[in-house]
């Protein structure tokens, strides 16, 4: 299946490096590139895990939300902070916009943290090569929206219901041609209907795709941040 695909990859290469730098046959710089190569994928193995263990607790109803009073902005910048900590992220910029004022929110901000990672993670490897990204929050009425947009390809309207299964990815050549095993989504609705809330898709294919959170926003609490 695609899943024992993703594992199996990371760890082959691992194995494969190991042994390059053991064989005493390369050259330091060799070895230096070995050793990159071999945390690199290290890395992506550990994210691997991490994902399929949170679906698994997701899926036996093991996954207990933490409802704690939240300022949107904030989960959308330390989502950010942490992406671009990671090796996708480094070096690309990314848009974060806040609209003024923003009602607190109630829940779990590991979660939402995480939920808006699997979006930007997304955004950045499905689209190409300028690629324009943006995060944000925004109110509606009683409703706190938390969105992720691109310039990427976009989806087709047929399949954006289905994007949200497990393990369904599109069958297109882009798709293909990235690697996942399309449990992303899948954790981002798990973490949405948790908070009582939805998510939802905004995308003409060609022009790029909105993703977005939508939570109720906290009444009125005494402990106003
Ligand atoms: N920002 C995006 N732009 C275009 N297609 C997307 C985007 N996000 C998700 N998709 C499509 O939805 C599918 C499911 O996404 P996801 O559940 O995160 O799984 P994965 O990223 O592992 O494939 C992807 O395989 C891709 O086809
Ligand atoms: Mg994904």
């Amino acid at each position: 299946s695609k899943i024992s695909h993703e594992l199996r990859t990371p760890l082959t290469s691992i194995l494969m490096f190991a042994e390059m730098v053991s064989d005493g046959h390369s050259d330091p710089s060799e070895q230096e590139l070995c050793i990159e190569g071999i945390q690199r994928e290290a890395y992506r193995l550990q994210v691997q895990i991490e994902r399929l263990l949170e679906w698994g607790r997701m899926e036996a109803g093991q996954r207990r939300y933490e409802r704690t009073r939240l300022d949107p902005g904030d989960i959308v910048e330390e989502a950010v902070e942490v992406f671009h900590g990671t090796a996708p992220g480094r070096d690309l910029p990314i848009a974060v916009e806040l609209s003024h004022p923003l009602p607190a929110i109630e829940g779990d901000r590991d979660a939402l943290e995480d939920a808006l990672l699997n979006l930007l993670g997304n955004a950045f490897k499905y689209t190409g090569e300028e690629k324009r990204i943006a995060v944000g929050a925004a109110a509606e009425g009683d409703v706190v929206r938390l969105y992720v947009r691109d310039n990427g390809p976009g989806i087709p309207r047929r399949e954006q219901r289905r994007i949200f299964q497990k393990f369904y990815r599109v069958d297109d050549r882009l798709s293909r041609a990235v690697e996942g095993a399309g449990l992303g989504l899948a954790i981002v609705h798990h973490v949405a209907t948790g908070h009582g809330g939805r998510v939802e898709v905004d995308s003409e294919p060609g022009r790029g795709a909105t993703f977005s959170i939508l939570l109720p926003a906290a009444g009125e609490g005494e402990d106003t941040p």
